[in-house]
């Protein structure tokens, strides 16, 4: 711990502390000295709010609370398509992380989408946020993974008509063992890694398995977009608003075989979840739209995101994919399936001793096969090239 006193021109004292790595600036003034109580000043890009109360008046003249945080670094793959336009934005403005904290964004793309990754990246300028203190924009993992704090891993290859769910399997899977490779080589340890590109889960395990020494429950992957359909869709039924439904789960797979549940959802009644509409919703935006959910799939992982950074609330969880490893729900071991998590200090824990229906019983395995028979395929791919 050090200190410094310093004395401007201008009759500014400052008194510089740094505790565990961060600089608290306490400042005063003698021309507002027992005036105005409260204070804010912007100096280079930080706002500094002083604030002084009667017992400190006269020798504490003036103190800071407010500290400058080390902007994350954040990266986000796939970052010239079309979620990751929606995304970064948010991400760049503060809905996520606070508005006290700066990001530096970094976007990876394949090299033949470089050049509308250019615009992506002008754009970002061109909003002119106050917390975006870099973007960078890359067709090289290992630079986009450099000490991050984040990734969020949109990427991946597309249907193409006629492509069988295989074929789609095998090229992912590819994809995602080298980026966990290059994950693991050059970001930092206690990296989050959050995925969305198709098929979610298996390619978040593939993922964690190649990213040797990043502990696996550092990797979640996306169904927030699935909780969030439902939770709007029940409350559309029962003419609520959407804040009044929580704890909606889906569990295992985000695919068709994933069990979206509402028994044990707080609603003012006991109405239950039209399943197959959730289930099917993706097709029926990509049907409608001819493009798939994308502002949608946005606010979900940034809904994701927010929760893993900032924890759930009390009383509340949320669903994400998780390693399946010491579930009490008899998922079968090392598969990302979708359970409800508590988060605390960006730590989940599976919430455990939900009561489980026959039906809901029956629904869960169906999932977990399908999550195992994935996995089982990929690896056949991964370990014979
Ligand atoms: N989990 C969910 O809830 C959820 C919801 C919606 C969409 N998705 C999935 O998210 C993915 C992205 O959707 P989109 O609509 O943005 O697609 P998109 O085709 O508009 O964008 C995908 C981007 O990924 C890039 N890309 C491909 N391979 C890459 C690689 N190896 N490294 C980096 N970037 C790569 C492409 O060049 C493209 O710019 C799809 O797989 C989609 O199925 C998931």
């Amino acid at each position: 711990m050090s200190h410094v006193y310093k004395r401007s021109i201008s009759c500014h004292w400052t008194f510089e502390v740094e505790v565990e790595g961060m600089l608290w600036v306490h400042r005063w003034d003698r021309r507002a000295f027992g005036r105005r109580r409260h204070k804010s000043v912007e100096v280079e890009d930080m706002l500094w709010v002083h604030r002084w109360d009667g017992r400190a008046f006269g020798r504490r003249r003036h103190k800071s609370d407010v500290h400058t945080a080390e902007p994350l670094r954040v990266c986000v793959t796939g970052a010239a398509g079309q979620i990751a336009y929606s995304l970064l934005y948010q991400l760049a403005k503060g809905d996520v992380f606070g508005q006290d904290q700066p990001v530096i964004l970094i976007l990876l793309d394949i090299p033949v989408m470089m050049g509308a990754l250019g615009g992506v990246a002008m754009e970002l300028q061109d909003c002119a946020l106050p917390l975006l203190k870099e973007t960078i924009a890359t067709d090289d993992p290992k630079v986009a993974f450099k000490d991050i704090d984040l990734a969020i891993m949109v990427g991946a290859m597309p249907r193409r008509e006629g492509m069988l769910r295989k074929d789609l399997l095998k090229a992912n899977v590819k994809i995602f063992e080298v980026q966990g490779k290059a994950i693991d080589e050059v970001a930092k340890k206690d990296v989050r890694v959050v995925v969305v590109g198709n098929p979610a889960n298996t390619n978040c395990l593939v993922m964690s398995q190649y990213a040797k020494t990043i502990p696996k429950e550092n990797f979640s992957c996306l169904t927030r977009l699935d909780q969030n359909r439902a939770q709007a869709q029940i409350a559309a039924r029962l003419n609520v608003k959407n804040t009044e439904v929580r704890n909606v789960i889906i569990w295992g797979n985000h695919s068709s075989t994933q069990f979206p549940d509402a028994s044990h959802a707080k609603m003012t009644n006991g109405d239950s979840v039209t399943e197959r509409t959730v289930q099917k919703r993706g097709a029926a935006v990509i049907a409608a739209r001819k493009f798939s959910s994308a502002v949608s799939a946005a606010k979900a992982i940034c809904d994701h995101v927010r929760d893993l950074w900032n924890g759930t609330k009390e009383g509340e969880w949320t669903s994400m994919g998780v390693i399946s490893d010491g579930n009490s729900y008899g998922v079968p071991d090392n598969v990302m399936y979708s359970f409800p998590v508590r988060i605390k200090n960006r730590k989940w824990e599976f919430v455990n001793g939900l009561s489980v229906s026959d039906f809901a019983r029956s629904k869960m395995e169906a999932t977990a096969n399908e999550l195992v028979e994935e996995r089982d395929t990929a690896f056949q791919f991964l370990s014979t090239e």
